[in-house]
């Protein structure tokens, strides 16, 4: 692709899923909203106290947190698969003058990540655990945002919760996976969040909720163990 975005192989066998959000924001601008998050804000202020510097997100969409993050001098690395989001965030990011804060990358996160090990202070990533990816992804996705983290880095992610109000309806995917509207939605309970946090100390769960339905979210912030091993 010759539009600025890193070059990085993506899941040859793309699927429908990933179809279904290219087309979604080509057709729809600020498809989540233009402004960002709640748990943007409250991750940036843990950041910010943290000192973190460098920020993987995950799962980035049309850019509205990543925005907000380089905006306040992070620099952003923002993975997603819908290459159509990406030219959204990197458009505007040229706008904002941040260009030089945001780097987008394509990938899927089903496959390792494409970074270096302990490359990334943070990681952030709202509502892409939740996707269609099943129990065995996430874990190998939890390991791999633990491999790129640098000892004591912090994961912060937002998850739809079994209290979510489309839990339980549409077409079953199995695994907590339901379909609603063309999206599958991974609902998460305790007993996920735990299962992911090997490796890492939970230091916070919070209740959020989003947009009309409205969403019930929990943003869960880990940090990996330290150099020495222990658990901070
Ligand atoms: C619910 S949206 C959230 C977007 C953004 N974080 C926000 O809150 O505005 C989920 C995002 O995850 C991306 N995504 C879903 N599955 C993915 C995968 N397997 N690999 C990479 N990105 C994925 C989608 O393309 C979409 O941009």
């Amino acid at each position: 692709m010759d539009s600025g975005i890193a070059a990085v192989t993506i899941d040859p066998d793309v699927d429908r899923q990933r179809d279904h959000w290219r087309t979604t924001f080509a057709r729809r601008r600020d498809f989540l909203g233009a402004a960002a998050s709640e748990p943007a804000v409250a991750a940036l202020a843990r950041f910010e106290s943290a000192g973190v510097r460098g920020v993987l997100e995950l799962g980035s969409g049309q850019g509205r947190d990543t925005l907000y993050f380089a905006s306040a001098g992070l620099a952003v690395t923002a993975l997603d698969y819908a290459d159509e989001g990406l030219e959204q965030l990197l458009g505007a990011a040229e706008g904002a003058g941040l260009a030089d804060r945001v780097l987008p990358v394509s990938a899927d996160v089903r496959l390792p990540l494409p970074f270096a090990s302990q490359s990334f202070d943070a990681c952030y990533a709202h509502m892409l655990f939740c996707m269609a990816l099943s129990t065995p992804d996430l874990e190998r996705l939890a390991g791999e945002v633990r491999r790129v983290l640098r000892p004591g880095g912090l994961l912060v992610y937002t998850v739809r919760t079994t209290e979510d109000a489309h839990f339980g309806v549409g077409t079953d995917h199995g695994d907590s996976m339901w379909e609603a509207g063309g999206f599958i939605v991974h609902f998460f309970d305790r007993a996920l969040i735990d299962r992911l946090a090997t490796g890492f100390e939970v230091l916070d769960i919070a209740e959020y909720t989003e947009g009309k339905l409205p969403r019930r979210l929990v943003g869960i912030t880990m940090r990996k163990a330290d150099r020495s091993g222990r658990r901070p």
